[in-house]
């Protein structure tokens, strides 16, 4: 396919990530210039190996991995190790791979973006990365196409404080600095929050028929997915678990998976709501919209793009089974 959208995707793998990559590697309508790796839920040259254990699964070992920020701009840094194993994958013991990981994901940013225009950044791990390409040079996303971010939470409770999200909360200052450059740079972060990703919940019986579609995707899955199942089981009482960033992936192709409205939003840096995202949605401050807030989601056509593109199958099949197995609202 021509007019491929080129994208940049800065990740912490991660399980959810994980899928995200197959997600993207698995849509033709998306062309991966390289990944950028921020530490988050596990420290970034980890999270750089994961990557490249993924690429090597998806045949994929020709896309650059570039290693990013090993702490955030100011506060310590927290990995996430209990939702995602002490290696960011389960624990799966997924074999190591020999592949290139180069230096300075800032820089490759801030050099795609000043190359050409049309280049979009999905953003699916803390912003670190990409608060510091701002830093690094703002006058190059006057190019970029699009930023998605998964993060934050509108009206959802939090995942790692009763009201903040994990991306945001691990680096708040990244998170509070890219949405006020794009204040002023007159620019929109898509917002994937909370909201929208808690609807889309893997669950076992899921996990039973991408198996039967895909038996080697399916195994591979299978490795990783159990410790994910294990913490949403031990710390939300759910039957599966949520898998936040696809659906970033999945809304960049497909804007109207995802509907939402244009709002100012920031992000708090301090105190007990240290990690918080704020949006003004009555425009209570009078500022100019730097967001787009993604509140509610088709959680059904999400789930039988993201198993038809990973796994195969018929769309119309897939839509039936889900039918019977997928977690009804
Ligand atoms: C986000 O935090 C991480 O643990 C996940 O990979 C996802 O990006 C969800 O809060
Ligand atoms: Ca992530």
């Amino acid at each position: 396919m021509c007019n491929k959208k080129k994208v940049i995707i800065d990740t912490d793998p991660g399980i959810d990530d994980s899928l995200a990559l197959m997600y993207a590697l698995s849509s033709p309508e998306i062309d991966v210039i390289g990944l950028t790796i921020v530490s988050g839920n596990v420290p970034a040259k980890q999270g750089a190996k994961n990557a490249l254990k993924v690429l090597k699964f998806m045949n994929r070992l020709e896309i650059p991995v570039y290693l990013g920020a090993t702490t955030p701009l100011v506060r310590e840094y927290v990995s996430a190790e209990d939702t995602h194993g002490l290696d960011g994958l389960g624990e799966s013991g997924i074999e190591e791979v020999e592949g290139n990981i180069y230096p300075d994901a800032a820089n490759f940013i801030v050099k795609s973006l000043k190359k050409e225009s049309g280049v979009s950044i999905l953003a699916i791990g803390p912003l670190t990365n990409i608060a510091q390409a701002l830093q690094l040079d703002e006058k190059a996303f006057a190019n970029l196409e699009r930023l998605v971010s998964m993060g934050g939470n509108f009206k959802s409770h939090g995942n790692c404080s009763p009201v903040a999200e994990y991306n945001y909360w691990c680096d708040p200052d990244a998170a509070k600095y890219v949405y006020e450059q794009f204040e002023h740079l007159g620019k929109i972060v898509e917002m994937i929050g909370l909201d929208v990703t808690r609807k889309i919940v893997l669950t076992p019986n899921i996990v039973s028929y991408i198996k039967r579609l895909s038996p080697k995707k399916g195994a591979f899955v299978e490795k990783f997915i159990g410790f994910y199942f294990d913490f949403h089981w031990e710390y939300e009482k759910i039957i599966g678990c949520v898998i936040n960033d696809p659906l970033a992936i999945a809304y960049f192709i497909e804007p109207s998976l995802c509907e939402g409205f244009l709002a100012y939003t920031t992000v708090e840096t301090q105190g007990i709501c240290i990690g918080q995202s704020v949006t003004d949605e009555m425009n209570v401050w009078k500022k100019r919209p730097n967001s787009k807030v993604c509140i509610q989601v088709d959680a059904r056509a999400f789930m039988v793009s993201f198993i038809h593109r990973i796994f195969g199958g018929n769309e119309v099949e897939i839509s039936s089974v889900l039918q019977q197995i997928m977690v009804q609202e």
